[in-house]
């Protein structure tokens, strides 16, 4: 498996395609949404590429944000769109292009912690990388305004600094 980093503004047209087209396949045009895809998300700036030979069999998004912890400025890390081929998965690809993800955040020594969100079932997936609940308020940002987002579980890393546990995470823009 090779693993690529990469700003997406850099990405070629051929990087591009591969990722519309695993999205397309992990999430076809008329499946059931799944909680939280209604919401109006943030494009990552960073992408994580995991191919075998030509395949792109995985993808993590990247965002770098300053936002808010209980009124305090904070940079964090964000990771979003993590998604494996449904012919690949069970193969660890998410898991490694995941620790990618943290060693990405820890060069730099203004991230204090890095978030998430996902479905209950996967806290157990993200929880053996160490990802932990938080427990406190998020608020995001929508089209109609910020309000508080109650789709689905949020987990945080530690990264230079403890990952809160409580109080009022404000994202400062749209989530991921
Ligand atoms: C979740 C996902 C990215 C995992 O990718 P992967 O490359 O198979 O991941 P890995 O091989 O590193 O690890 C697989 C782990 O995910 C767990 N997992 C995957 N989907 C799961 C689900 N729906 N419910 C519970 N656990 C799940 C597997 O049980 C396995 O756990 P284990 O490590 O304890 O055995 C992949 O299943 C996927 O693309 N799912 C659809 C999109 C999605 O839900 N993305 C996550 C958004 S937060």
């Amino acid at each position: 498996m090779q693993l690529d980093l990469k700003a997406v503004a850099d990405l070629t047209a051929v990087e591009q395609a591969a990722r519309d087209a695993l999205t397309a396949v992990v999430y076809p045009p008329n499946a059931t949404p799944t909680p939280g895809e209604e919401l109006t998300s943030a494009a990552p700036q960073w992408v994580i590429l995991a191919w075998e030979g030509e395949q792109l069999v995985s993808h993590v998004g990247i965002v770098v944000r300053d936002v808010t912890l209980d009124g305090r400025e904070v940079r964090i890390g964000g990771i979003g769109s993590v998604k494996t081929h449904p012919a690949a998965r069970g193969r660890g690809h998410a898991g490694v292009a995941l620790r990618r993800a943290s060693v990405f955040f820890a060069a730099d020594p203004a991230i204090a912690f890095a978030l998430l969100v996902c479905l209950p079932p996967l806290v157990p997936f993200y929880g053996k990388l160490g990802w932990q609940p938080f427990d406190g308020a998020l608020l995001v940002e929508q089209p109609g305004g910020r309000v508080p987002f109650t789709a689905n579980e949020v987990l945080v890393l530690p990264v230079h600094d403890r990952a809160p546990r409580a109080g009022t995470l404000d994202l400062q823009g749209l989530p991921w």
